[in-house]
């Protein structure tokens, strides 16, 4: 079996077309631009890139968009100054900051500093407990990617063994969440392995639909999986490669060409869950803004 290769880019180009509409739309009939800020502290390579596609992407969207990038020593009281300060801001209806923090700043104050109607990251403890609780407000956007993926693509969770691996609080606790949820795109069975996990080829096994988000580079093998399992690959990682001008490529968590031989379906890196992941973030920003022009629809 050769799998189909989920086009994560084409996916992220409809989402963005339909958010572009609504954002038309709603500067239309309510004067309301969507907009959304996006903090940086530092200079991580990943990060400046990430946070300039965001910026990019929202502008294009026709949102308002304003990148605020931040000294690597900055204090953790000069971040939450700004953070607090974009959430009186009504012109920002989104405002992120990019993780990871330098070492020296918490990132759970920073986290529990966004307002939590401007979370459009997901992350604050409130948004995460309405996620669990079934009741979204914000999912945060890889999981919600990931989940659009899946639905979009024919590969509906409901009923299926999803495995995931890795258990961090962007990917792994929130998707297994998601899945596990009585709903539309939901109704699965899930197991989360991490680390400590016993024979983890003895599980990843079972899965109809694997989610690897480890942050090791090709870690899942081909001897990992069944035939016919359905990959989602959210590792971005950088591996050293001399033939490229910068000196590295882009490589996932799985070993995507021995993996394709078996699987269903498979999203590549990159161009897979990465651009589902902006393009869910200017989804729940206008989300953000839409709650201003209807109140009545926020919790
Ligand atoms: N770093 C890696 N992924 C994310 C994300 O989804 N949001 C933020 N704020 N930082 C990240």
């Amino acid at each position: 079996m050769s799998a189909e290769i989920l086009n994560g880019v084409e996916m992220a180009a409809e989402v963005r077309s339909e958010v572009a509409s609504t954002v038309q739309e709603m500067k239309s009939k309510h004067s309301v631009t969507p907009g959304l800020a996006v903090v940086l502290v530092g200079d991580d390579p990943a990060s400046a890139v990430y946070v300039r596609s965001k910026e990019r992407a929202a502008v294009e969207a026709g949102m308002v968009s304003k990148g605020i990038v931040l000294p690597a020593e900055t204090s953790q009281k000069e971040v939450l100054e700004v953070v607090r300060a974009l959430n009186d801001d009504p012109v920002y209806h989104g405002v992120l900051v990019q993780l990871p923090l330098p070492s020296h700043i918490d990132e759970n104050a920073v986290i529990e500093a966004v307002d939590p109607g401007k979370d459009v990251d997901g992350l604050h403890p409130y948004n995460m407990g309405l996620l669990m609780a079934g009741r979204s407000r914000f999912a945060p956007a890889t999981p919600a990617g990931i989940q659009h993926m899946l639905v979009h693509s024919g590969n509906d969770p409901e009923g299926k063994h999803v495995v995931v691996c890795g258990r961090s609080n962007i990917v792994g606790k929130p998707i297994a969440n998601m899945l596990m949820q009585r709903g539309p795109g939901g109704n699965a069975t899930v197991t989360v392995c991490h680390t400590r996990t016993r024979d983890l080829p003895s599980i990843t096994r079972q899965a109809d639909i694997l989610i690897a988000a480890v942050g090791q580079p090709q870690m899942i093998t081909a001897d990992m999986v069944k035939v016919g399992v359905v990959v989602i690959d959210v590792g971005v990682n950088r591996v050293e490669d001399a033939s490229r001008k910068r000196g590295y490529r882009l490589v996932g968590d799985v070993d995507f060409e021995a993996v394709s031989e078996k699987a269903k379906a498979i999203t590549p890196v990159p161009g897979g869950v990465g651009p589902m992941t902006i393009a869910m973030l200017l989804r729940n920003t206008v989300d953000a803004a839409r709650r201003t022009i209807h109140p009545e629809h926020s919790e």
